[in-house]
């Protein structure tokens, strides 16, 4: 398929007066990559497809208040508190969305968010604050409806300015990133029943900070002596999920979502130098669902994102079965019993003058 990596930005807004909305609301959700992506170059540009699933519970709400009449510059609270920790990286994507929306330097920027997910509980923010953020900022200077096809597009753009895998929430259902284009992601346009209901046990196993980040993981695939395989595989699985979502392959999909998850901590066991991010744990959980798998021949699937804690995703009409067992063989091996009980989602939303 060719890839079109370049957008048109129409339906800018071009001058600060014409910025009527200054005070905007956007909730945006986390995504769970079943391919991954790993690997990236340029200003965060995958070197392979990914495909996701994007959630409904997983939220992040962000704030957003534009004052013309002060100098450009950025306040950010994040659940209530002042968190200069994160201006640096809320300064660097400010400055890389403002090549593509100049406006914004026009304005100081009173930020602040909060997840719906408890705090350092392992699951990844920054999908759905920077989605969150690049939604509020373009539904300020655009004239374009959220709903469009144009505004979804540079939603997603803006978001991988701040984290690769934010441009895949963008959308509702299921996204492919570095399929159509590389520097936004595209809802897939047709998803069977049984995986717009799919759901996603996320097993924390630790909430702790990861030992080694994603951009240095992302980073040492530069010099992996495994890349190029790792990146043919990934392009093959892109094509092959996209068939599988779209027929309601089930065993297809457990299939390709293990074996997904499995090759890239095998990655990062086999990077120069080697890190591991699964516990124990991590381990124990994977060898009782394949037991559970094995005797009650429900398909459900195990995936992992960059750190220890399970993703099991399964269908609505198993869900009973899945989480009774669950609560009964699982939850002791998550920290504090923890379990976040998500699902497919309908993706990101804008409100006005909130
Ligand atoms: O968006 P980043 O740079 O945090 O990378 C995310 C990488 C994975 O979560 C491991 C995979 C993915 O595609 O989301």
């Amino acid at each position: 398929m060719r890839k079109k990596n370049d957008l048109s930005w129409t339906g800018l807004k071009s001058k600060a007066d014409e910025v009527s909305n200054t005070t905007i609301s956007a909730e945006a959700p986390s995504n769970i990559a079943i391919v991954k992506y790993w690997g990236k170059h340029g200003m965060q540009l995958p070197n392979n497809p990914s495909v996701s699933m994007t959630l409904r519970h997983a939220v992040t709400k962000t704030h957003l208040s534009l004052d013309p009449s002060q100098e450009h510059g950025i306040r950010f609270r994040f659940e209530g508190k002042e968190q200069p920790s994160f201006l640096p990286k809320l300064e660097q994507f400010i400055d890389r969305a403002a090549e593509y929306l100049p406006l914004l330097k026009s304005f100081h920027l009173d930020i602040s968010s909060e997840n719906t997910f408890p705090h350092s509980s392992g699951i990844a923010s920054s999908a759905s604050s920077m989605s969150a953020l690049s939604m509020a900022i373009l539904g300020a200077l655009s004239n374009l409806k959220p709903e469009t096809e144009e505004f979804k597009r540079q939603h997603s753009f803006l978001s991988r300015l701040g984290s690769g895998s934010a441009c895949r929430s963008a959308f509702g259902g299921w996204a492919a990133w570095g399929t159509t284009s590389d520097t936004f992601a595209v809802a897939l346009p047709e998803v069977h029943a049984e995986f717009q209901s799919m759901k996603d046990a996320i097993l924390i196993v630790s909430a702790g900070e990861k030992s080694v980040s994603s951009t240095a993981g992302h980073q040492l695939m530069n010099t992996h002596v495994y890349a190029e395989t790792r990146y043919a595989q990934a392009r093959k699985r892109t094509d092959e999920l996209v068939q599988i979502i779209k027929n309601g392959d089930i065993e297809a999909f457990v299939d390709l979502c293990e074996k997904e998850a499995l090759e890239l901590h095998a990655l990062m066991m086999m990077s120069d130098p080697y890190f591991i991010l699964i516990k124990p744990n991590t381990l124990k959980i994977i060898d009782t669902i394949r037991e559970f798998r094995r005797e009650t021949g429900i398909p459900l699937a195990f995936t992992c994102d960059a750190g220890p804690n399970v993703h099991l995703m399964y269908r609505e009409q198993d869900a009973q079965k899945v989480e009774n067992f669950i609560e009964d063989e699982l939850k002791g091996y998550c920290e504090n019993r923890r379990v976040i009980w998500d699902a497919c989602g309908d993706g990101p939303v804008l409100k006005f003058g909130e």
